[in-house]
């Protein structure tokens, strides 16, 4: 095996799948195929053909496009229905490749046809391969609503190919950044000395044991969300002219203003916040023209909060979930970042 290639394990029992990470790891492909026992693969991708490699068993190429217009229910039908035409049965294997929208669309295809077929995910994006592709959440929009409609279905196996992020547009790679970032403060340490698949497989290894502890987000998942508060209230707020890595880290540098002003952490940590996402060269000041009673109301939506204004927040024992954060404070807090001119 490649020094570069880095291995790491998400712990569920029998549902226990590895997630790979370094140059050329999609060509393990065919030697997970073999391991499943699958006798037919159905590859949905939003990447040119190429990018697949031949699962060494007959297979359907299904083309997606990466994108929330097409994470939905009527999305999930078609695939379904095409698989049904190639006879995929139940022990079969269905292959996604793309960005995150793309495998949680797929993945929820996979979960639902003949109520349940082996997924293996190829994540194309810095973002799903630090975050969307692993852990199991795959989920559809709704008109009311994003991501309203899902279901937890791990794949069998992650493939980190860190050669699709070679193609990457540096702003799509900056939106990776801002999970990786997120990290720094949940309990994967300080990864900004690693290069890149080292950082991704830090994130995917502390992801990794936040899932094996709470696969179905009812407690420590939560820390995943850090930073996520004001980073969805920023997406929707701009009309999601702000990527989700970049409402992240300016939701990451909030978080740290919020646990310094609530005595949570000394000011040494809150100016780390600004530091580490600053250092990932990711924006960290509010965009300008934004409405502070409006980014309160957008936070009050956010899934967290059934208990007042809710955040992820850095403490003396790390990151915890901390509810009931009075508004005055939220305002207080947001008075103190920097705006964008
Ligand atoms: N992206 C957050 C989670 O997987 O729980």
């Amino acid at each position: 095996m490649s020094p570069a290639r880095h291995v790491v394990g998400v712990a569920l029992g029998d549902r226990t799948y590895d997630v790979q990470i370094g140059p050329g790891v999609r060509h393990a492909l065919p030697e997970v195929v073999a391991r499943l026992g699958a006798r037919r693969a159905a590859v949905v991708s939003a990447r040119p053909r190429e990018w697949t490699p031949d699962p060494g068993v007959p297979s359907l190429f299904l083309p997606a496009r990466d994108g929330e217009h097409g994470k939905s229910l009527s999305a999930v039908e078609d695939y379904c229905r095409r698989f049904a035409e190639f006879g995929l049965t139940r022990a079969d294997v269905v292959v996604a490749c793309g960005g995150g929208t793309t495998t949680d669309t797929v993945g929820l295809a996979a979960a639902l046809y003949h109520r349940g077929v082996a997924v293996v995910h190829l994540p194309t994006t810095l973002l799903a391969q630090v975050d969307a592709s692993v852990g199991g959440k795959t989920a559809v929009n709704l008109p009311e609503g994003k991501n309203l409609v899902g279901a937890y279905w791990q794949p069998k196996a992650v493939l980190c190919d860190t050669d699709y992020l070679a193609t990457l547009l540096p702003r799509e790679l900056t939106n990776g950044f801002g999970e990786i970032a997120r990290c720094h403060f949940i309990g994967a340490g300080d990864l900004r000395g690693l290069d890149l698949p080292e950082q991704i497989a830090a994130s995917v290894r502390r992801k990794a044991e936040v899932v094996a502890a709470d696969e179905r987000d009812s407690g420590l998942r939560h820390l995943l969300n850090y930073g996520h508060t004001l980073g969805h209230a920023l997406e929707r707020a701009t009309d999601f002219a702000l990527r989700h890595g970049e409402g992240v880290a300016i939701g990451t540098v909030f978080a740290g203003r919020l646990a310094g002003l609530l005595g949570r952490i000394p000011e040494a940590r809150v100016s780390e916040h600004l530091d580490v996402v600053r250092h990932y060269g990711l924006p960290t000041a509010l965009p300008s023209g934004l409405a502070v009673p409006d980014l309160i109301a957008l936070m009050r939506l956010d899934k967290k909060a059934t208990d007042g204004l809710t955040f992820v927040l850095d403490g003396p024992h790390g990151a915890e979930l901390v509810t009931g954060v009075a508004e005055t404070e939220v305002k207080e807090a947001l008075s103190t970042m920097p705006r964008s001119t």
